[in-house]
């Protein structure tokens, strides 16, 4: 109790060699979770994760999110579909993995143009990638869970709110994680946008909301004990003065 009070920290304060803390440890040992069982998350489950979210930081405290809770299996599998079908048309034109001979340049001259030109962030390597296993109906979306918490973003938000509804999202996973709860961002809900019908249900790009990101929550089918591999970060550190250049410190290493 000593320690707990002599620090804003219910966890206590730093000291040299300590082991990882629980939230440390929740977020170094947190993976993505791509199985899920079937079994249903409780609501109360559901809205403790829930809290994290809303209590998490945003610029100005704009709080510039609405969570939406997506747990019936009828719209989950339609979205399911609706996603792959639209993935299948784009695929269509840019999926060149998927052809051969004159269609496969086509289609790589079309994908490569877009990414310089459109889709920059959409179609760099592992997007693209899990694109052209759901049009080839390798794998699904959602991943059998049986929830799927939509974000959406207020675009009235201080700054930039997309910053605040990562920021919130990453508190679901983290919490999610702590209270043995298996998640995984899933951005390819936005390939729903391109469909009146889900613009219309879920208010997705309706004034004031955009498409923020969305989580797959359920309880993990399998332990995911792999390490996904983090680059080491050269870090610069600002010691001296302004004329001293920084020292780089290899982070993760
Ligand atoms: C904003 C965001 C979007 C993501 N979208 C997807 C996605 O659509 N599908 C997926 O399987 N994983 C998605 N991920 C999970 C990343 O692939 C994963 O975090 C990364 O590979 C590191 O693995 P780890 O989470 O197990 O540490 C996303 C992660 C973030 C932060």
């Amino acid at each position: 109790m000593d320690v707990i009070n002599e620090s804003l920290s219910p966890l206590g304060t730093y000291k040299e060699g300590m082991p990882w803390n629980p939230v440390e440890k929740v977020i170094m040992e947190r993976r993505s979770v791509r199985r899920f069982k079937k079994e249903p998350l409780p609501d109360n489950l559901i809205r403790r994760i829930l809290e994290a979210a809303r209590f998490a930081p945003s610029a100005g405290n704009g709080q510039p999110w609405k969570f939406l809770v997506i747990k019936s299996p009828e719209i989950i599998a339609e979205m399911e579909r609706d996603a792959t079908r639209i993935t299948k048309f784009f695929m269509f034109f840019y999926g060149y993995t998927m052809y051969w001979g004159l269609r496969r340049l086509i289609t790589k001259i079309m994908a490569t143009w877009s990414v310089l030109r459109l889709y920059s962030n959409e179609f760099s390597a592992p997007p693209f990638f899990a694109m052209t296993q759901a049009a080839e109906d390798q794998t699904v979306y959602y991943q059998g869970a049986p929830v799927v918490i939509i974000i959406l973003e207020d675009k009235r938000g201080v700054s930039n709110p997309t910053i605040d509804t990562g920021v919130a999202g990453e508190n679901i996973v983290l919490a999610a994680h702590s209270l043995g709860v298996g998640a995984c961002w899933m951005g390819f809900t936005r390939l729903l946008t391109y469909y009146p019908k889900w613009r219309k249900k879920f208010g997705l790009g309706k004034y004031p909301y955009r498409f923020g990101n969305s989580i797959c929550l359920g309880y993990p089918a399998a332990n995911v004990n792999h390490e996904v591999p983090r680059e080491v970060q050269l870090v610069e550190w600002y010691e001296g003065g302004m004329k001293d250049s920084p020292r780089i410190d290899r982070q993760g290493e």
